[in-house]
């Protein structure tokens, strides 16, 4: 259990694997409003929407989007994920 919990800090704390990451980020931030691969759901369509436009917009926490709670890093990371989505 312990050693489950040190891995998974290692791997939330390695800088590199970003990807791998934002991609959880998403998953457990956006996902649920705009789908898997950001098609649209009870929120709007943002796949492959600019990274910047996607950041500024979690920054600002437009209404059913208050509840998020993310790094400056976190956010950038998940934003540069959901421009890379088709
Ligand atoms: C509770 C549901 C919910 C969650 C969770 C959520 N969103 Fe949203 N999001 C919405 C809704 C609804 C809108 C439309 C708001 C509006 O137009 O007023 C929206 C709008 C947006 C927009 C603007 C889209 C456009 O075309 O103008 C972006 C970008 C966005 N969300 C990104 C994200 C990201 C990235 C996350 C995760 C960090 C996230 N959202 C989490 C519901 C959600």
């Amino acid at each position: 259990m312990t050693r489950l919990a040190i891995a998974a800090l290692l791997l939330f704390a390695a800088p590199p694997a970003l990807s791998a990451d934002a991609s959880v980020l998403y998953k457990t931030n956006c996902a649920a409003c705009h789908g898997a691969a950001g098609k649209g759901g009870s929120g709007p369509a943002i796949a492959g929407k600019p990274a910047d436009v996607v950041a500024a917009v979690v920054n600002m926490h437009p209404k059913p989007m208050n509840e998020i709670k993310l790094s400056a890093e976190d956010t950038k990371a998940v934003a540069a994920y959901v421009a890379s989505l088709k």
